[in-house]
């Protein structure tokens, strides 16, 4: 009950009259009104006024559950929605829920806290409880483990969008699939999978954002930006949370899971890569070229000072001006 009226309250900017409420949930105003008092007690800030109703002001400052899916339109991603308190990773999480469970595709843990966050290349990923909304997406996808690939830069693009108009920062896509604010990371992306030979059993990929932190520890403070630093902000972690979540759903099914012409025309459109020069390994060897553009599987395309173009498809890049 609490759960509807908040998506009640949520899709009204006004007031909404108990009446209204009552009626339309089919339940008597009493149980509002209780109701109403049971999500006070949880952090929700809902002004009461007589003859007017209720207007929902603000939502509890962590993640939490019914406030993500007040939120949520979605269909498929995070219909089955796990939000927990404290985990080691949600990757770890998920990909046990989808080992044993046989949990169904689109499932979604987020959790307020990780104590062995995983990043990308055996990196750790750290963060204070409630500084950072992480969370990780499980898909059962119909196809093969050389397609996967474009699943990241799918997410990429899709939670570049989401930050964009949900924060209307300029943030841009780091290659592979970093999201930057000027020359610093705010969103870091981690696709794993689970295969057989040429089947795909799924695909889990997990997401960082970095909304709350004030101040990064010294040794990542010249490379990581949050949220709050960058607009001055405290934003609502859960109401940002369901706007990923609804851009990732979007992003999928409008391009069937695939790199489309069309998505990767606007993934380099925010790809802060390309025109710049970069550096990577391949084997034993550095090479340092210019990023000239994205190949149609999501490699990304340089110019060597030969003029020949090489096409890197994994691994760390260092950005010129980046990191
Ligand atoms: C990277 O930039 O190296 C990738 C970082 C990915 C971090 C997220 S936080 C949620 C999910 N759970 C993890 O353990 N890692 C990912």
């Amino acid at each position: 009950m609490q759960d509807k009226i908040l998506k009640f309250l949520s899709n009204n900017d006004g007031y909404v009259s108990g009446q209204d409420i009552s009626s339309s949930l089919g339940v008597s105003r009493q149980a509002i009104w209780k109701s109403i008092n049971a999500l006070k007690e949880r952090g929700y800030k809902i002004d009461s006024v007589r003859n007017k109703g209720y207007r929902l002001v603000s939502s509890p400052e962590y993640l939490n559950e019914s406030s993500i899916k007040s939120y949520m339109k979605n269909k498929i991603i995070g219909k089955n929605l796990i939000v927990l308190d404290s985990v080691n990773s949600t990757n770890d999480y998920l990909k046990k829920l989808g080992s044993e469970q046989n949990c169904e595709s689109g499932t979604v843990v987020a959790a307020r806290e990780q104590n062995k966050g995983k990043g990308r290349l055996g990196r750790v990923w750290q963060a204070k409880k409630d500084d950072c909304v992480m969370f990780s997406f499980l898909l059962r996808p119909n196809i093969a483990p050389s397609e996967v690939a474009s699943i990241t830069p799918l997410a990429g693009l899709a939670v570049c969008k989401a930050i964009r108009e949900y924060t209307k920062l300029d943030c841009m896509i780091k290659w592979p699939n970093d999201i930057i604010v000027g020359r610093k990371k705010l969103v870091g992306i981690l696709t794993e999978m689970s295969a057989e030979f040429d089947a795909v059993e799924y695909v889990i990929t997990g997401i960082g954002i970095n909304v709350d932190q004030a101040v990064f520890p010294e040794e990542i403070a010249h490379k990581a930006t949050s949220i709050l630093l960058e607009t001055g902000r405290h934003i609502n972690k859960s109401e940002i949370l369901a706007c990923v979540l609804g851009n990732i759903e979007n992003e999928f099914i409008k391009n069937d899971l695939k790199l489309t012409p069309a998505s990767i025309a606007e993934y380099s459109d925010m790809c802060a890569t390309i025109g710049r020069s970069v550096t990577f390994q391949r084997g034993t060897r550095r090479i340092s070229g210019m990023a000239v553009g994205i190949e149609a599987d999501g490699e990304l395309k340089v110019m060597l000072s030969d003029g020949s173009i090489c096409k890197v498809s994994s691994g760390e890049v260092t950005v010129q001006g980046i990191y």
